[in-house]
């Protein structure tokens, strides 16, 4: 029997470029769908970039140009990227779409529907220079527990204290070298505790997720109450603006998966296809994600339940990779090691890579090691 499938690979954030370590998801995930293109399956394979959030604007204000400018250069480069390494996406859209933006209002409406939202107001730093309110990764200083200077805005890496940014002796902002005010403003939660019951049936089921993926997610989120998700943004945030909310906007977590929705109606609006035999809930498709291990919880816990919420198809399967490593260690600009796509390719052609990576990638979520001398030989013998 034929099936009908649609798979995902990750959204790429539009503020930096692709690298030889996002290329493990996408090689695997473009090898999948070939195979199963190749079996006489319907399989049709979507992606997007991810363009919204504070990092975009933080860029674009560096640069001297508006976001929409900074994404469109981005674009251009991860699609150049995707080409050369041959990963055939039926369709790449964006989240900053017409369509992301009318799916983000359809869930969205579900959700407050369903009593989920709730709004409190919550304490943040605020850069009085740059105008903003401050992630926490936008905020260094000393850490409060050992003295140690210049540390991040939630742990130290010295003392390995944790900690909230309002906590920091000396809080200066990454962007402005200001010092930060602390000032109250309004968020949105979404109530996950509600759907705890549902999540944990969903998650469980045996064959839904790597078995390793369910034992985290049982042994460390459904055990528990589920905190509530903190799902919008006060001005100014490069985002969609919330209807019926002014001056707030979606968080960008919010829209990044739903542009999973906004890229398969484009798709289907070129192909003459109805969204709905894809994303309904009774819908005859299988929806797979590929992610890494980093954002399982995102693709496991929050977007199933504002799926559900929705009304929409939930997937069948997220299947959850490790990350690269080079020569054993983790990726590093010191060491040469962080290699960009473009770079590679101006060295070598991407079908030793695509070879080797298929060679060593398994179900598990182990890392994969890129080393040199076994890349070299496993090119030379097999191929
Ligand atoms: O972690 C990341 O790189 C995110 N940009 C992935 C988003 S995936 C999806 F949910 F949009
Ligand atoms: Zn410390």
């Amino acid at each position: 029997m034929t099936r009908q499938i649609l798979v995902t690979a990750a959204l790429p954030y539009a503020n930096g470029h692709i690298h030889i370590g996002h290329l493990v998801e996408y090689i695997q995930t473009d090898i999948w769908v070939r195979f199963q293109k190749l079996r006489g399956n319907r399989c049709v394979f979507v992606c997007a970039d991810d363009t919204h959030g504070t990092a975009i604007t933080i860029r674009a204000r560096r640069e001297g140009r508006s976001e929409e400018d900074v994404i469109a250069d981005m674009r251009a480069a991860h699609i150049r990227d995707f080409d050369a390494f041959q990963i055939e996406f039926d369709n790449y859209g964006s989240t900053n779409s017409a369509e992301n933006q009318a799916q983000c209002r359809q869930v969205w409406s579900q959700i407050e529907a369903a009593g989920l939202v709730v709004s409190r107001d919550i304490e943040q730093l605020f850069d009085p220079q740059a105008g903003t309110f401050l992630a926490d990764r936008f905020v260094r200083g000393t850490c409060p527990k050992c003295g140690a200077a210049d540390q991040p805005g939630d742990n130290c890496s010295v003392c390995s204290a944790t900690y909230s940014p309002a906590d920091l002796t000396d809080p200066k902002s990454v962007l402005s070298e200001a010092t930060p005010e602390l000032r109250s403003a309004k968020h949105l939660f979404i109530e996950l505790e509600q759907l705890r019951g549902f999540l944990t049936e969903w998650s469980q089921e045996p064959g839904r997720l790597q078995p390793e993926v369910a034992r985290y997610l049982k042994g460390n989120f459904l055990g528990d109450e589920l905190r509530d998700w903190d799902i919008s943004r006060p001005a100014p945030y490069f985002g969609f603006e919330i209807p019926g909310h002014t001056g707030h906007y979606w968080y960008v977590w919010f829209d990044a998966p739903i542009g999973y929705i906004g890229s398969t109606q484009q798709w289907c609006e070129r192909n003459g296809e109805s969204l709905g035999d894809w994303w309904s809930q009774d819908a005859d498709t299988e929806i797979h994600h590929f992610i890494g291990k980093d954002i399982v919880y995102f693709h496991t816990l929050f977007w199933p339940g504002m799926l559900k919420t929705a009304g929409l198809k939930l997937p069948d399967k997220v299947h959850v990779h490790g990350f690269l490593t080079v020569g054993g260690e983790k990726m590093s600009k010191s060491k040469g090691t962080f290699l960009m796509a473009s770079t590679w390719l101006r060295h070598l052609p991407p079908g030793p890579l695509r070879y080797y990576y298929a060679s060593k990638l398994g179900p598990g979520l182990d890392d994969l090691d890129l080393n040199p001398e076994e890349f070299v030989s496993r090119v030379n013998t097999d191929l």
